[in-house]
C-alpha cells in the first residue's frame, strides 16, 4: 500500500510519465520480433484456426511432445517447409485440427492422436486424463512395429487406430488401386498415377513398347544395410542367376552403390522391367511405397518379400507382383523372370490389369488430406465406444 501510494506520487509528475511510455515503447520493439517469429512459425492456416475457431465442429488434436518430429513440423507448419497443412475443403464432412497441447484441456478435442515414435519417451498422460466418455485417442503409425519396440511401451489404452493394418479404424495405407470406372475424388488428390490420360481416364501404359525400352534387370534401391529379415542372402542369390543392379546408401552387389538424387531416383525407377520390393519387416498388411510408389507406379513388376501371399494379393493389383516364396529356388525364379522379360504375351500378363484398375498411390510415405478427411468421417458416423483391450497383441503380428 505504501509502496503504491509512492508510486504514484512519482508518476504524477509528468518527466516520469514520458519515462514510463519509453520504457514500454523499448521493451515491446525488444520482444516483437521474437512474437512475430512465433506468430508465423504457426503458419498462416493455425492462425486461420485461432481466428475462425468453431465450437460446432469436431476436433482433431495432434498430441505430441516433440517438436522436432518431420510430420509434426509438415503437418502443423505447414507449406513453409513444403509441408502441408490439415484441410478439410475437399473432404465431404469438416472438421478442425490443431496442434496445441493447451487445446487438450481447453477444447475438448474429440480425438487425440498419439504418434507411435513417442512412446519412446516417458509420457505424461494416463487413461485418468480422459476427459469425456465420448472422447476417442488413436494410436497412429505407418511403421511397422518390430523396428519400434517402443509401440507397445504405452501403457494408455486407445480407442482407434490409424495404421497400414487393413482392420485399423482408419486405414494409412501407402496405396490402393480402383476400378477405372470409379472415382473416388479427395483420394486423387495429390495422389500419383504417372500412366493416367488426362483426356479418357484411360492407361497411357505402352506394352509394346514398355517391353523393348525397359532393362532386363532387377533395380534394387536399399538405403539401409540393417534388417531383420534375410533380404540381403536372397538378393546375393538371386543375383547369381539374374542381374541385379542395386542403388543406394547400402552396398552388396555392388563395390559401392550409387547414391541417387532425387531427379535420378525418378528417372532410374522407369527404366527397369523389375524393382525388388523387399520390405524391412514381415509384418501383416505391411506392404509400403516400395511396391506402389516405386515399382508399380513406375511402371516395373515388383518382386515382394515381406507379408504373406494373401496379404499381397488382397492390396497390390491382380498378376502385378511376383511372390518369391512361390519359387523352390532363385534359378526358378530367374527362369520365370527370362521368361517375362523376353515374351510379350508374359509381360503382357503381368501389366493387364493396367487396363480396369488405376492406382491411387502416396508420393511420400504418408497422406494428410485424405487421411484426415477418412477420420473426420468416421468421427461423425461411428458413435460405438471401442477400444484395445490388449493393443500390444492386436499390433504384434509380425514374422
Ligand atoms: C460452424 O460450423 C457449423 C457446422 O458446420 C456451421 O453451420 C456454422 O456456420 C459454422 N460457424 C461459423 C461461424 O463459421
Ligand atoms: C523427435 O522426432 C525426430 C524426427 O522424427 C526424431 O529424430 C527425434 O529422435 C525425436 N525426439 C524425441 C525426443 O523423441
Ligand atoms: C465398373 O466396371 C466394372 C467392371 O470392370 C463393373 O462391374 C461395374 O459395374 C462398373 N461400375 C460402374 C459404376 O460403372
Ligand atoms: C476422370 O475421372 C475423374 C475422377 O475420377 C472425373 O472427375 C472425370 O470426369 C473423368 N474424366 C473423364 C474424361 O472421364
Ligand atoms: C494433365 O493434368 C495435369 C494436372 O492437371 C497437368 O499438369 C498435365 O500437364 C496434364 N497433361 C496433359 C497431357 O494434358
Ligand atoms: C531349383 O529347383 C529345381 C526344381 O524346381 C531344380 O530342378 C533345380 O536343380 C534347382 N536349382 C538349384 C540351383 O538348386
Ligand atoms: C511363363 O509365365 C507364364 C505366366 O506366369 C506361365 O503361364 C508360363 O507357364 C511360363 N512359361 C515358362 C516356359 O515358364
Ligand atoms: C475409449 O476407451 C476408454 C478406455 O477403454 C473407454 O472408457 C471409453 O468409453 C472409450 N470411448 C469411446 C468413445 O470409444
Ligand atoms: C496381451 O497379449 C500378449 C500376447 O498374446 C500377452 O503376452 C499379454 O499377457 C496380454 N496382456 C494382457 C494385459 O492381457
Amino acid at each position: 500500500m505504501i509502496f503504491l501510494t509512492s508510486f504514484l506520487s512519482w508518476f504524477y509528475s509528468w518527466k516520469n510519465k514520458i519515462l514510463i511510455v519509453i520504457i514500454i515503447v523499448i521493451l515491446y520493439f525488444c520482444f516483437y520480433p521474437s512474437l512475430l517469429f512465433y506468430y508465423h512459425s504457426l503458419g498462416p492456416s493455425l492462425i486461420f484456426y485461432y481466428k475462425h475457431f468453431n465450437q460446432s465442429l469436431p476436433l482433431i488434436l495432434l498430441y505430441t511432445h516433440n517438436r522436432s518430429h518431420k510430420t509434426r513440423n509438415n503437418i502443423c507448419r505447414g507449406t513453409r517447409n513444403g509441408g502441408h497443412v490439415v484441410n478439410f475443403e475437399r473432404c465431404p464432412k469438416k472438421c478442425q485440427f490443431s496442434c496445441q497441447l493447451q487445446d487438450f484441456k481447453q477444447r475438448s478435442p474429440l480425438a487425440v492422436l498419439f504418434f507411435g515414435e513417442d512412446f519412446y519417451w516417458p509420457f505424461q498422460l494416463t487413461d485418468q486424463d480422459r476427459l469425456s466418455y465420448k472422447q476417442r485417442w488413436i494410436f497412429w503409425s505407418w511403421e511397422a512395429p518390430i523396428n519400434h519396440p517402443e509401440y507397445s511401451r504405452s501403457r494408455l489404452t486407445f480407442n482407434w487406430t490409424m495404421t497400414y493394418r487393413q482392420d485399423s479404424d482408419i486405414i494409412h495405407d501407402y496405396g490402393r488401386y480402383i476400378a477405372r470406372n470409379l472415382s473416388y475424388t479427395i483420394r486423387d488428390y495429390q495422389a500419383v498415377d504417372f500412366y493416367l490420360s488426362n483426356e479418357t481416364n484411360q492407361s497411357t501404359f505402352d506394352v509394346g513398347k514398355e517391353f523393348s525400352a525397359r532393362e532386363n534387370k532387377i533395380l534394387w534401391i536399399v538405403s539401409n544395410c540393417k534388417t531383420r529379415t534375410n533380404r540381403h542372402q536372397i538378393a546375393t542369390e538371386l543375383n547369381k542367376y539374374f542381374p541385379i543392379d542395386q542403388y543406394g546408401g547400402c552396398s552388396l552387389l555392388n563395390k559401392k552403390a550409387k547414391i541417387l538424387s532425387t531427379n535420378e531416383f525418378e528417372q532410374t525407377l522407369f527404366k527397369y522391367k523389375f524393382y525388388l520390393a523387399f520390405e524391412n519387416s514381415n509384418c501383416q498388411d505391411y506392404i509400403t511405397g516400395k511396391a506402389f510408389y516405386n515399382a508399380l507406379a513406375h511402371g516395373s513388376i515388383p518382386i515382394v518379400l515381406g507379408a504373406n501371399e494373401n496379404n499381397y494379393k488382397n492390396i497390390l493389383p491382380p498378376n502385378s507382383f511376383i511372390y518369391i516364396q512361390r519359387y523352390k529356388n532363385m534359378s526358378d525364379l530367374a527362369n520365370q523372370l527370362r521368361n517375362i522379360s523376353q515374351n510379350l504375351y508374359v509381360f503382357k500378363f503381368y501389366h493387364q490389369w493396367r487396363i480396369h484398375y488405376r492406382l491411387i498411390v502416396w508420393p511420400s510415405n504418408y497422406f494428410i488430406d485424405d487421411l484426415f478427411c477418412n477420420l473426420c468421417i468416421k468421427l461423425y458416423e461411428d458413435e460405438k465406444p471401442k477400444s484395445y483391450n490388449n493393443f500390444s497383441r492386436w499390433l504384434n503380428q509380425c514374422k
